[in-house]
């Protein structure tokens, strides 16, 4: 570890030399004082107009989902070895045959270029400078054909299909053209949720033209002229590119395809099997039967989700249902997101079975007040707190992570049975 005169970049360990640590010292100006995830909210709550952020930070009625996202993994604790020598260790992670640098990627959002300039660019960018996927949602501004070009071996793309044989069809060989090799189907959004946040902060998608909408615009000027402006003068009015019908962004009376998504089954799952060469994996997974079937119908992978708490209230924490879809996924790689936000976490996850992590509002967070270089930020400061969780879990892989590291929070190892 370099002290602070060195004038070379410190590493994470030795095992993984060519990764700089993020401390203070190094960091961008702008962002010293971002030091964890949860520290890009708050500058991310100033810079983005209030019905945008209340519609990225929110869940869906009574956040109850939302709270267990984050409660549950007080439930687990860590229990570490010691002296077991841990200078070799590495984060390094196989997962579709490819070697991400770290066990955790992006998760698709659709605000991310609403909230910050070129936000889905910006989270391609730093994803593919830092070795980890990064999922472009269906609901996204950015043309996916622009983001895989800015990313093409980290990029996967996410899409939201109704029931429907031709759009999905057409929307199958579209990612194929643009050169995906990784199809995420999203299941959790058979009706649209409700989302009274949304209505409560004037959000709309697309947004509707208002006085209040233009005044609570004003009230952001860094947001008007940084993202809103620069993008409108730059690339004309966005529209969402990636969801059926072309639709703009903002408009009194567009309206987004969303039709037919509860026709969406297991026989549009085995169409797109038919259709998608590359790997096809099926997010929003709670239920152990579910991983069963998606399995049975060629899945490569599952992302257990709970959609960030933002579908069903009360829908169980993904971490909770995780062991048990472990046990019956087979070799199928069993992924997760919602709620992450440490390295103990994505350790817990590991330790319970999941193949991978992703991580959502903080990095779309961090792409709106830094863009890339914030991102990278955001994943240099995750990657550091699972490196040195890793040291001090007394661990060297990513494989080696396992549950003999953990116990209930709220239990006593051995209390009764001497
Ligand atoms: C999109 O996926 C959303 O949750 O709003």
């Amino acid at each position: 570890m370099s002290t602070a005169s060195s004038n070379a970049p410190p590493t994470v360990s030795s095992g993984d030399r060519a990764t700089p640590q993020i401390t203070s010292a190094n960091a961008p100006p702008a962002l010293r004082m971002m030091l964890a995830l949860e520290d890009f909210e708050a500058p991310a709550s100033r810079y983005i107009p209030r019905p945008i952020y209340g519609y990225v930070c929110g869940g869906v009625e009574r956040n109850v989902t939302l709270t267990w996202n984050r409660s549950v993994f007080d439930d687990l604790a860590l229990v570490p070895r010691m002296l077991v020598g841990v200078s070799q260790r590495s984060q390094k992670t196989e997962l579709f045959g490819r070697s991400y640098d770290s066990p955790f990627g992006i998760a698709p959002m659709g605000g991310t270029s609403l909230a910050g300039y070129e936000g889905d660019l910006a989270l391609a960018r730093a994803a593919k400078a830092n070795n980890i996927p990064m999922i472009l949602s269906g609901a996204s501004l950015t043309p996916l054909e622009k983001v895989r070009a800015a990313s093409p071996h980290n990029t996967w793309f996410q899409a939201y299909l109704p029931g429907e044989e031709q759009a999905i069809t057409e929307l199958v060989e579209r990612v194929a053209k643009a050169g995906y090799d990784t199809l995420v189907l999203t299941v959790d959004i058979p009706v649209g949720s409700n989302r009274e946040n949304n209505v409560r902060n004037g959000y709309n998608a697309p947004l509707r033209p208002s006085l209040r909408l233009a005044l609570q615009c004003l009230a952001h000027p860094r947001w008007l002229i940084g993202t809103a402006l620069r993008t409108y003068f730059t690339t004309g009015m966005p529209h969402f590119e990636n969801m059926g019908k072309r639709t703009p962004l903002v408009s009194s009376t567009a309206v987004r395809e969303r039709a037919n998504r509860d026709h969406l089954n297991w026989e549009h799952v085995a169409l797109m099997r038919r259709l998608w060469k590359g790997k096809l994996i099926i997010k929003g997974i709670l239920a152990r039967e579910d991983a069963v079937i998606a399995r049975e119908h060629g899945a490569d992978g599952i992302i257990v989700s709970n959609h960030g708490g933002r579908q069903l209230d009360s829908a169980s924490s993904p971490l909770r249902v995780l062991p048990g879809i472990v046990g019956v996924a087979g070799d199928m790689p069993v992924m997760i997101d919602s709620g992450f936000r440490r390295g103990t976490d994505v350790l817990k996850a590991l330790a319970l079975g999941a193949k991978f992590v992703f991580v959502g509002r903080p990095m779309l967070y961090a792409a709106a007040v830094a863009g890339e270089t914030g991102v990278s930020h955001a994943i240099r400061l995750l990657r550091d707190e699972v490196d040195r969780d890793m040291a001090m879990l007394g661990t060297n892989a990513i494989t080696e992570v396992s549950s003999q590291y953990l116990m209930p929070a709220r239990s006593f190892d051995g209390f009764g049975n001497a």
